[in-house]
């Protein structure tokens, strides 16, 4: 057997080594396996995934249902859990309906590849979601870039463009970043130029804004039809999937001309019942909204407290303007379902030494 530098394992050595020699290299590990650590990494901010409640729904959704949905939507894969998982979600966001995805990836690539098409100008954020920049390959749009949160480049961009229809892509809050999109002027300026603003609400979805219902409904921009929403169900909400919020017509443009659903399996009935079960949670249980927002005097206070929290061995996030629609500077904690008492103490007593007196009397509160 011939085996030259072209072949396919020598190939594939060589992309490994060159890895490696960068100091790139990805590695698997099991997370449930070796010396437990304060999860202070992952995405199930509500400690959702794990509660009895949202476990026992995807149970149930499983037993009622079968391990799979075993065909796409459009096929057999259409189950009256996703029906009610799709009302659901929709009545929480405050859209008039909702489409349900596999993943929050599929959503992305769904809606940016059905609602533009060669002569669309896709306005693109620099730091938007891998998801959303391979859905722009997809869809093959015109894409311009613009800097993060520039508002004046998107206007430029949208001002500047010589194809009939545009998409204005971002995040509400950002996933890396952590700082919030200036969505109501985006949303103004979509609604200026005939355009439509995407925002893909992945990070705040079921923790920021009025009950968890995300950034764009705390500027009251949802149910605008220059604005179409995307979220998923992977992170707060602590199971799989994602979602399309926007009008009715634009949930039956995705299932008919959307790849990634059209040809993907739908939801696994026990994704779909866990979701289901977490949101009635989040509704039922303020006190599942586990951000600790405090305000702080300024910025620079806030900053102090990061880094003397850090000292002590705990991490803690801090929002300041323009991630704070009202311009106070705060520091943000999560809690989550795992952490135990003793963490918990730890946290409060590192808090009483960073956090400024008469700044404590906060509240624990949804979005
Ligand atoms: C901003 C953003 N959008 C979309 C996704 C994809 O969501 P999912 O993990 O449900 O596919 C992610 C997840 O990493 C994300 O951070």
């Amino acid at each position: 057997m011939r085996m030259s530098q072209s072949s396919f394992p020598a190939w594939l050595a060589a992309q490994a080594a060159e890895r490696e020699e960068r100091g790139l290299t990805r590695r698997l590990a099991d997370s449930d396996r070796g010396e437990p650590l304060l999860d202070l990494a992952g995405n199930d901010y509500l400690g959702l995934a794990r509660d009895p409640r949202v476990v026992a729904g995807a149970v149930a959704a499983a037993q009622a249902y079968g391990a799979g949905a075993c065909a796409s939507r459009l096929v057999s894969g259409t189950l009256s859990i996703h029906t009610e998982l799709e009302r659901a979600m929709a009545a929480f966001a405050g859209f008039p309906s909702a489409l349900v995805f596999s993943t929050g990836y599929h959503a992305n690539l769904s809606v940016v590849q059905a609602l533009a098409d060669r002569d669309t100008l896709v306005v693109s954020d620099a730091h938007i979601h891998a998801s959303m920049i391979d859905a722009c390959r997809l869809a093959r749009a015109a894409v311009t870039v613009t800097p993060h949160n520039d508002v004046a480049a998107v206007s430029r961009a949208l001002a500047g463009r010589t194809q009939r229809r545009a998409l204005v892509l971002a995040e509400t809050i950002y996933s890396v970043l952590g700082d919030a999109a200036p969505v109501a002027e985006l949303a103004e300026l979509a609604a200026a130029h005939d355009a439509v603003l995407i925002a893909d609400e992945a990070h705040a979805f079921g923790v920021a804004g009025p009950g968890g219902r995300g950034l764009l409904a705390a500027h009251g921009l949802t149910g605008r039809p220059e604005v179409v929403a995307t979220a998923t169900l992977s992170k707060s909400f602590g199971a799989q999937g994602g979602l399309v919020l926007g009008s009715p017509a634009v949930r039956e443009h995705l299932i008919n001309r959307a790849r990634p659903f059209i040809y993907d399996t739908g939801l696994a009935p026990a994704a779909a019942g866990g979701a289901l079960a977490a949101l009635r949670v989040v509704q039922a249980d303020p006190a599942a909204g586990a951000v600790l927002s405090v305000p702080m005097p300024g910025p620079r206070e806030a900053l102090a407290a990061v880094a003397a929290a850090a000292g002590h061995g705990l991490r803690i996030g801090c929002f300041r303007p323009p991630s704070t629609p009202d311009s106070i500077s705060r520091l943000r904690l999560t809690a989550h379902a795992h952490h135990t008492d003793e963490e918990l103490a730890l946290a409060t007593k590192v808090l009483r030494r960073v956090v400024p007196q008469g700044r404590r009397g906060t509240r624990w509160r949804q979005g």
